[in-house]
């Protein structure tokens, strides 16, 4: 099995630079994570370390695209309307894979600024050849564990919408600890939406969903708005800054051919 420093160093391979000092964690919130995350103290992930090669039509998608909208996630602030050419609601997707969903709401939602956040080169390879392929102007990628955006990167009250669709489940109880929607993930993504910004979450998994249903509910920053959260959909879907529709992932249609039932859990940050 890998440690935590298989799985850190797998996205930062070859700096041993310690950090600059956490700026925009420390004092912004009492309850959001330790520094834990830095090269000094590596932390448990929610990925596993996985390689994969790119086809070369990938890999020259990738060299005229990547540099253009692509970024490795760093320990500074992000400015997104700056890289994005724009001001607009900023919207976050954690674990965003071959990148299916982004690129199909980034096309329905051309109002919104949209970041996919993964850590698997190939996944985001395939989204940035879609990119290139259907010209969406509005997807900017990073590649690297989305906590780490979240902690250093990301303001406090600056995100119109976080995204998690189908995040690793971690089945077996020993890995329960490597789930990334923990009390103080939450915590933190509830810090860096603005009132009224939405956090929608999909999984398939029955045991991840009951954790997911506890901890959200235990957000007291949060507030349910659809049937799974305590809310009724109906009240908030015109109104909420991002759409709560959702396509139809590959992975998502493998669940259901497993006859595995989704569970969608979509909150608002209290205004
Ligand atoms: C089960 S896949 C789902 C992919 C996609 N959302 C979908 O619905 O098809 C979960 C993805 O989350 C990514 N992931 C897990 N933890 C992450 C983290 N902390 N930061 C960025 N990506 C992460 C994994 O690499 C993986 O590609």
């Amino acid at each position: 099995m890998l440690d935590n420093r298989d799985v850190n160093d797998a996205v930062r391979p070859a700096d041993p630079t310690p950090p600059a000092s956490s700026s925009t964690t420390d004092g912004t919130g009492p309850r959001t994570r330790p520094r834990t995350g830095s090269r000094l103290y590596p932390r448990v992930t929610s990925f596993r370390s996985r390689r994969g090669a790119l086809t070369p039509n990938q890999q020259k998608s990738w060299d005229r695209t990547w540099p253009l909208i692509g970024r490795e996630v760093a320990d500074e602030p992000l400015d997104a309307d700056t890289w994005f050419g724009r001001p607009a609601p900023l919207v976050i997707e954690i674990g965003c894979g071959t990148g299916t969903a982004t690129a199909e709401m980034a096309q329905a939602e051309p109002h919104l600024n949209l970041i996919g956040i993964e850590v698997y080169q190939p996944g985001l390879a395939q989204l940035v050849q879609r990119i290139e392929r259907d010209e969406i102007g509005n997807i900017r990628l990073l590649r690297g564990d989305a906590v780490d955006v979240l902690e250093n990167m990301i303001a406090p009250g600056s995100l119109t919408g976080v995204r998690v669709f189908f995040p690793d489940p971690w089945p077996k109880a020993r890995h329960h600890k490597r789930r990334l929607l923990q009390p103080a993930t939450v915590a933190l993504i509830a810090d860096r939406l603005r009132p009224g910004g939405v956090l929608h979450v999909a999984t398939d998994h029955a045991d991840y969903a009951e954790h997911i249903a506890a901890v959200g509910a235990e957000e007291p920053l949060l507030v349910g708005l659809n049937e799974t959260t305590g809310g009724v959909s109906a009240q908030h879907r015109e109104s909420a800054p991002i759409g709560f529709e959702r396509p139809v992932t590959k992975f998502e249609s493998k669940a259901h051919r497993a006859g595995s039932a989704i569970n969608e859990f979509i909150w608002g940050k209290i205004e």
